[in-house]
């Protein structure tokens, strides 16, 4: 039986108790969002398929915020008060691990790793049974990572910290990705060794790494196949740089399904966001959240949206801004609309430049086409919602309801005060202020009546004309004798 099972004697531990002061933020390091999720996000995501017994989370730096991200994945947190070093997290993270035999330990700034290479280093260990095993990585520039001292081809017999290399060290090119795989009985005596020797008057994992090697135990380095996994985020040059490799990603995967994309670079897409055949996508469009767009649909250019669910052929227009809302098949909105959560526009519907919809459900074929705001109000099919309607759904105090029918017409300018219904088939003549239900077919008029006043405008002319002839005459005198006065008095 235990035969069969051998993956269940691991625990994955995420050390993520460090503020990152590197980042030169109030927000500690782990929170930092890359790709449209926070760095310990990504590192957990990168865990879960593998077989283990349990994922803890090690936190201390704004404890509260990291374990209300982690804690929802399955995992556990430990705190680690005051932050003594990645050693000293270990040993705080040990009760937790209960009966394991490995642990697989990640720093929570490595976004970049995934499950594969994890998978293939702990069968490294394991096929070893080794004592550590460490993934590596070769790069082209070293600063700022642990060093990986070889004292043969697979063993090896150190890792130097950037503030220990000595010249001929800085030299060396196979980094610590701060990525290891321990057999605990062997990693607790070790750590009990190491001594808080550096600057930082912390204690370092990695020196129980060089005991374990010192003591010949087997100590392998295990390097990943592409070194950008084992990049670790201590600045906003790492953090911009990881964003963009998670985005690069992302749209590659989108290109694979048959989206189209102009312009890749210039376009955002969130990881859990998904788009069907032959959509297109025009640069600088931003797609977040949980969006999901159906097949032949078109976003164009500058448009961000948002926690959207989109059915097919659906268009975009350019500049939209839209939230937590539905289009279902062929509708159209923009260019300019903006969508505020809880929208939905039905088959065929269309919400055009400049509008505005907030809690609204527009029916089947309806059209809101320019400069409209509506808000907590339900339109019927095939109406008509004409130029600059604007329900008035806040009285001050609170929300109310608009209720328009089917094959409504509403007249251009109107207000409607709610809480009001229009009936089926009604209309609204253009610059009402509606304050009363409008029965269905009916006309719903309320303004002011309209007075025409003949030849006004010709002896207004004449008017003013007469006055203008007498005030030149006028003027000459008043502004060499009465100005001087005028000033005085002030
Ligand atoms: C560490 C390694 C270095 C490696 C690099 C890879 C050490 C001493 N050095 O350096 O060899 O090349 O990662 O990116 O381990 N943390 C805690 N508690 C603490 C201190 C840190 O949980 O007391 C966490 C941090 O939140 C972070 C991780 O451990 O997620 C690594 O710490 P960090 O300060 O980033 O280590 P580096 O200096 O990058
Ligand atoms: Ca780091």
């Amino acid at each position: 039986m235990i035969g069969l099972m051998p993956a269940n004697d691991l625990a994955v531990v995420i050390l993520a108790a460090g503020k990152g002061t590197r980042l030169k933020s109030s927000l500690a390091k782990v929170l930092h969002r890359a790709g449209g999720r926070s760095l310990v996000e990504h590192v957990v995501t990168a865990c879960a398929p593998l077989k283990r017994r349990k994922t803890v989370v090690v936190v201390g730096y704004q404890a509260e915020q990291v374990s209300a991200v982690v804690e929802p994945l399955e995992t556990e947190s430990v705190m680690q008060q005051p932050q003594r070093g990645t050693g000293h997290a270990m040993q705080v993270a040990r009760r937790a691990l209960g009966a394991a035999k490995l642990a697989l330990v990640l720093p929570g700034d490595a976004p970049l790793i995934r499950t594969e290479t994890l998978r293939s280093m702990i069968a490294a260990h394991r096929g070893a049974n080794a004592a550590a095993t460490i993934l590596s990585a070769v790069v082209s520039d070293p600063g700022g990572y642990g060093r990986i001292l070889r004292k043969s081809e697979t063993a090896v017999q150190a890792i130097v910290e950037e503030s220990q290399l000595t010249d001929e060290q800085r030299e060396l090119n196979e980094i610590n990705s701060s990525i290891y795989c321990f057999t605990l009985e062997k990693l607790w005596p070790a750590l009990a060794q190491v001594k808080p020797n550096n600057q930082h008057r912390e204690l370092y994992l990695t020196d129980a790494v060089t005991v374990l090697a010192a003591r010949n135990e087997t100590v392998l380095a295990h390097v990943a196949p592409d070194p950008r996994e084992a990049l670790g985020c201590n600045t906003r040059a790492d953090l911009a740089e990881v964003d963009r490799i998670f985005r690069e990603r992302k749209r590659a995967e989108l290109m694979n399904d048959g989206v189209s994309i102009q312009l890749p670079e210039t376009v955002l897409i969130d990881p859990d966001v998904t788009a069907g055949e032959d959509t297109v996508l025009e640069p600088g469009v931003q797609l977040l959240g949980k969006t999901k767009i159906g097949q032949r649909c078109t976003i164009r250019t500058g448009s961000v949206l948002s926690d959207m669910l989109l059915g097919d052929n659906v268009l975009v227009e350019p500049h939209c801004v839209a939230a937590q809302s539905r289009l279902d098949d062929d509708v159209v909105i923009g260019p300019f609309a903006r969508l505020r959560p809880g929208t939905h526009l039905k088959d065929g519907a269309r919400a055009g430049n400049f509008v505005e919809m907030k809690k609204t459900i527009v029916g089947e074929g309806s059209k809101v086409p320019h400069l409209s705001y509506l808000g907590n109000t339900r339109v019927g099919p095939k109406s008509n919602i004409g130029a600059g309607t604007i329900t008035c759904n806040y009285d001050g105090f609170g929300k109310h309801p608009t209720t328009i029918g089917k094959g409504v017409f509403i007249g251009s300018d109107s207000t409607l005060v709610a809480p009001v219904r229009i009936g089926d088939g009604a209309y609204i003549a253009a610059g009402s202020t509606i304050t009363e239900n409008v029965p269905a077919d009916g006309l719903g008029i309320a303004r002011g009546r309209q007075v025409n006043k003949p030849r006004w405008a010709s002896r207004k002319r004449r008017e003013l004309a007469a006055a203008e002839h007498s005030g030149k005459k006028a003027r000459p005198r008043r502004k060499s004798k009465a100005r001087p006065k005028k000033s005085r008095r002030r």
